[in-house]
């Protein structure tokens, strides 16, 4: 077994975390300050969003020099610090890396603007125009068309996300070359592992073909997800950066059947350690749509997380688990309630997530039950992909009202607000006016929520520690109980003689449901649990992990 599988993932949005020298942006040096709390929770692998050199018209994930630390976080002294910092408390670093697109104000993209002849022109998807327009009909993931227009050069380049984040071309052998080089770089700073972002989209077929659009995701990425060659270039860096380096790695892969993932996660392939998929938390897109009041089934959500359970096992890959990151409204308001049984809620969650198998994931924030920012105005909000949505919305006939409802419960910059210290201004993020506003109503925060010992906090401390000791946690075989049950979700694991089931209540109403005879309650959400031997009542969203026979 290797250690990052029983370990646990705190996801940290730096800009969002710890602000030190109070200009209303988390930095380096807030991070560092709050180690020793991050040590408390159990955790002992960080993963850092970019802090990379940028314009920030993606909070990072557009990079200008992948060499240098952006001057907002710090510098690569400061990097350097906190990476001995974290090391000296037992915490290993896994930094983010984007290497399907960079900035357009990165130098090889300047440089190919300069001309065909340019060597760095083939750095990037240029391609003529067809019959004076977009050479294919892709969508980018931020609206509107993949292309842009470059008319000195009367070509168009490619652009999957943000118009100003221009793909690379990964078939350039001399591309390849530089970013292994770049990764070495971070690797001899003394970094443990990547988060690779986006990292099955960067293999695109060579023919660019229209895609049919016959359902709200062929809209290119037919072409370009899991494409020709990505196996073959991840292998690649294996080969070059992880394995010499003993990286531990988790791959973004957006809309990637479990068999690809297996082929990803496999270590007998060599390529990624683990792999981070969508499916669970697409389950409210109403017809495959994201933008949208959504509505999910319980049954459904059971059957994408049991296929994934059941089928990496069988695969031997393995899962990245977890219901939020900085691209996810906050799963306890989304999936759950964060009114009156906010605690219950976060807790339910919680062990759901750290009783499946895989890896889990923290984001931050989680850990104390924070909830979406609900912002009211389209001008509370930064985000290029939330902003290009509501003005697409607009555009198809969708009344404003509407739209504002639907990034209420669909925007990923409802988890970006800043993280909720104390009670002071700001929540204790900074003494200046932060970057994002945050919900200033609201009395969670560490320093009022975290230490009680049957806070949320706490509850996650003990799932921490418990897939430490626990191995049937990190190894037992899982099964799906009663998938047709729309209230409780119910699954179980083993390994050897060794039972342990979860069992959980998705509503606010109170369901009684047959069970095994138990051995012992290992974890609870609810202070109280008794349990006789063939009956279990679970009140609103109670939740057990329990020992049985
Ligand atoms: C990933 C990141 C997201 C970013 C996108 C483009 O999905 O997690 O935040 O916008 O890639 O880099
Ligand atoms: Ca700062």
């Amino acid at each position: 077994m290797k250690w990052w599988q029983k370990a646990t993932v705190y996801q940290i949005y730096p800009r969002s975390f710890q602000d030190s020298n109070g200009d209303g942006i988390g930095d380096i040096n807030g991070i560092i300050q709050r180690l020793d709390y991050l040590q408390d929770l159990g955790i002992e692998l960080i993963w850092l969003t970019p802090m990379y050199v940028s314009p920030g018209r993606d909070n990072g994930y557009d990079i200008a020099d992948y060499y240098q630390i952006d001057p907002i976080f710090g510098d690569l002294a400061d990097f350097e610090r906190l990476l001995k910092e974290a090391h000296q408390r037992g915490i290993k670093i896994m930094m983010d890396m984007v290497v399907n697109h960079t900035s357009d104000q990165h130098r090889w993209f300047q440089e190919s603007l300069k001309g065909k002849d340019n060597p760095y022109h083939d750095y990037y998807l240029w391609r003529d125009p067809v019959d004076g327009h977009e050479p294919n009909n892709w969508l980018s993931k931020f609206s509107g068309s993949a292309w842009e227009y470059v008319p000195a050069l009367n070509q168009y380049y490619l652009h999957l996300y943000e118009k100003r984040m221009p793909d690379l071309n990964w078939r350039n052998p001399q591309l390849r070359e530089e970013i292994y080089q770049m990764m070495q770089f971070w690797a001899d700073l003394g970094i443990d592992g990547l988060r690779l972002d986006v990292i099955n989209n960067i293999s695109k077929d060579k023919d660019f073909p229209n895609d049919t659009f016959e359902t709200p995701s062929d809209d290119g990425r037919n072409f370009y997800t899991n494409g020709p060659h990505v196996h073959e270039y991840i292998h690649e860096m294996y080969e070059r950066v992880f394995g010499p380096n003993n990286f531990v790695t988790v791959g973004e892969l957006s809309s990637t059947p479990v068999s690809e993932a297996i082929r990803y996660t496999n270590p007998e392939r060599e390529e990624l350690s683990m792999a981070f998929t969508f499916h669970h938390v697409k389950v409210d897109y109403t017809g495959g749509k994201k933008w949208t009041l959504g509505q999910y089934r319980l049954s459904d959500l059971k059957r994408i997380l049991s296929q994934w359970q059941t089928e990496m096992a069988a695969g031997g890959g393995w899962n990245a688990l977890f219901w939020s990151n900085h691209d996810q409204p906050r799963a306890i308001s989304r999936f759950l309630d964060d009114g009156q049984y906010r605690d219950q809620s976060a807790k339910l969650l919680a062990l759901v997530e750290f009783g499946l198998q895989g890896t889990p994931y923290i984001y931050q924030g989680e850990e104390i039950a924070m909830k979406n920012a609900n912002f009211t105005s389209i001008d509370q909000y930064q985000d290029a992909e939330s902003i290009n949505a509501y003005h697409q919305m607009l555009a198809d006939g969708i009344s404003e009202d509407l739209a504002i409802k639907i990034l209420q419960q669909k925007s990923r910059e409802n988890c970006r607000i800043p993280m909720q210290w104390d009670m002071t201004t700001n929540h204790g993020f900074t003494t200046g006016t932060p970057w994002l506003q945050p919900v200033v109503a609201d009395d969670y925060s560490v320093a009022t929520k975290a230490q009680a010992p049957d806070s949320v906090f706490a509850f996650y401390q003990h799932l921490v520690a418990l897939r430490k000791t626990e191995p049937v946690l990190i190894e037992g075989q899982y099964q799906l109980l009663a998938p047709e049950d729309e209230a409780v979700y119910t699954y179980q694991r083993q390994l050897g003689d060794k039972k342990v089931r979860v069992i959980a209540n998705f509503t606010d109403q109170t369901q009684q449901r047959a069970n095994a005879a138990v051995k012992a309650v290992m974890m609870s959400n609810y202070p109280d649990q008794q349990l006789t031997t063939d009956q279990i009542t679970l009140r609103p969203y109670e939740a057990v992990m329990l020992e049985i026979e």
